[in-house]
């Protein structure tokens, strides 16, 4: 008989996780500790913007019509203690307030109380960012906790989805890793994804630390790369070259590829900041932090473009934001998702609006979230509307949407056709044409 699945935390990762599952054909139980978040998803109706995730969960939610019922939903542990023999823990690792390291609480928490209902065999995959070294604590965490005692196995199993192709990368990740100690957990996972999920995906078996690791040096690289680029737009900002050519350029070689050498204003979301924060935390903890000094200029620079974002608009507007109203395009970290964590967007609007400018932002998804993080910034319900009256206009997170904006209509709601693009996304000429003064973050001005 096919295992049984249950998943630990429904954000971003869990949820898309448990679809997912359903999808394949198993039987799915998720939890979550936050009882609305429950309600929600048993519902039918997630609780993010995540595209195609909906679809997915009403094929399968019980309880919507015409479903396959394979997915279920709870908040009690005793529940998925004798649903399951597979167990994914999906919850989250944020950054701890004022420091580097993560918040391992709600890993720590959600294993503990699985453990207290482990009555029979199972196997508990932890799929959460962790520093290294976590799997084997949480392994003897679980050895001492669990009524099956040796009956329960761990194995680690990192994620790799991007949010705004959560059920993409999920159902067809370009590889699989698993951490283990043992043979039977691995036995397990390959049962579990000998299913389409695996189908021409490198299956890679590691020990924990490795697993663990391979997640953290992936962002991290991942990130190492945008700064790259980034700090080659500072230099072609002085020297008079274009980024985006030089991207291009260096791209062709295979060995570097095309792909994150989008310079602009950085990287921000609930991960690869945090990840590399939590990954020099650790490394500290280990005594080997010189191993990752690069990552604090990773970072550095990345803050650097915010900063610098601010800078161009303040200097477009003539020197100071007083009295100067500003119009700010995109809220979210990235297109394609309603998160705003980390976002360098609403940190660029932030700032501009605690130097003294009036910003109204627009953002397609974000706007409800972007709200609750800054409740003092202006809010308008289009992007005609953000640039009303505008004397700039900052293009700061780079949706399909405003690739389409007309700048001959937009030219005649604003105060002055000036525009940055701090994603350099939008299409120069056409802005040119239409007779704006159009700036990009490390090209020429034209
Ligand atoms: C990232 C990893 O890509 C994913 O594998 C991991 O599981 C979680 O962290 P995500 O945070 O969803 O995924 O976003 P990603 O697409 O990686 O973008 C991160 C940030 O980098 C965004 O703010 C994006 O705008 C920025 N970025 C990306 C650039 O500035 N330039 C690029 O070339 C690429």
């Amino acid at each position: 008989m096919a295992p049984r699945i249950t998943v630990i935390g429904t954000g971003y990762l869990g949820a898309t996780h448990a679809a997912a599952m359903a999808e394949l054909g198993f039987e799915v139980l998720g939890l979550d500790v936050v009882p609305e978040k429950i309600e929600m998803l048993a519902r039918g109706t997630v609780p993010m913007y995540e595209p195609g995730l909906e679809e997915l969960l009403r094929r399968h939610a019980a309880g919507i019509e015409g479903s396959t019922g394979r997915l279920r939903f709870t908040t009690s542990w005793e529940e998925v203690g004798e649903f399951g023999d597979v167990h994914f823990v999906c919850v989250n690792t944020p950054q701890k307030h004022g420091e580097y390291a993560c918040d391992m609480s709600y890993v720590e928490a959600a294993v503990s109380s699985l453990a207290r209902v482990l009555h029979r065999p199972a196997l508990v995959v932890g799929k959460s960012t962790v520093p290294v070294g976590s799997a084997a604590r949480l392994a003897k965490l679980l050895a001492e906790l669990a009524p099956a005692g040796a009956d329960v196995e761990l194995a680690w199993n990192p994620e790799f989805l991007r949010e705004g192709f959560a059920v993409q990368d999920t159902l067809h990740p370009d590889r699989i890793v698993v951490g283990v100690a043992g043979e039977r957990g691995e036995k397990l996972l390959r049962e579990v994804y000998a299913t389409p999920i695996g189908e021409g995906s490198p299956f890679v078996v590691a020990d924990y630390p490795t697993a663990e690791l391979v997640k953290t040096a992936a962002n991290s690289f991942l990130a190492t790369k945008i700064s790259f680029i980034n700090a080659m737009a500072e230099i072609c900002e002085a020297a008079g070259g274009d980024v985006v050519k030089l991207a291009e350029a260096i791209g062709h070689d295979e060995r570097i590829g095309k792909k994150f050498l989008r310079a602009g204003i950085g990287f921000g979301g609930g991960c690869l900041p945090k990840d590399i924060r939590a990954f020099m935390a650790r490394a500290g903890e280990l005594g080997v932090d010189q191993a990752l000094t690069f990552l604090r200029e990773v970072d550095s620079i990345n803050m650097r473009r915010r900063g610098h974002m601010v800078e161009l608009a303040r200097e477009t507007v003539g020197g100071s934001f007083l009295g100067q109203r500003v119009a700010v395009l995109g809220a979210t970290f990235k297109p394609d998702s309603d998160d705003v964590r980390d976002s360098p967007a609403l940190n660029v609007a932030g700032q501009i609006h605690l130097q003294g400018g009036q910003v109204t932002v627009y953002d397609p998804k974000g706007m409800d979230n972007a709200r609750r993080l800054f409740p003092t910034l202006a809010y308008a319900p289009t992007a005609l509307e953000a640039c009303r009256g505008a004397q700039v206009v900052l293009h700061l997170t780079e949706w399909g949407e405003f690739r389409e904006l007309d700048p001959a209509a937009l030219a005649t709601v604003v105060a002055e056709r000036r525009v940055l693009d701090g994603r350099n996304a939008l299409d120069a000429g056409a802005w040119r044409q239409a007779g704006w003064v159009f700036r990009a973050m490390g090209r020429p001005q034209a």
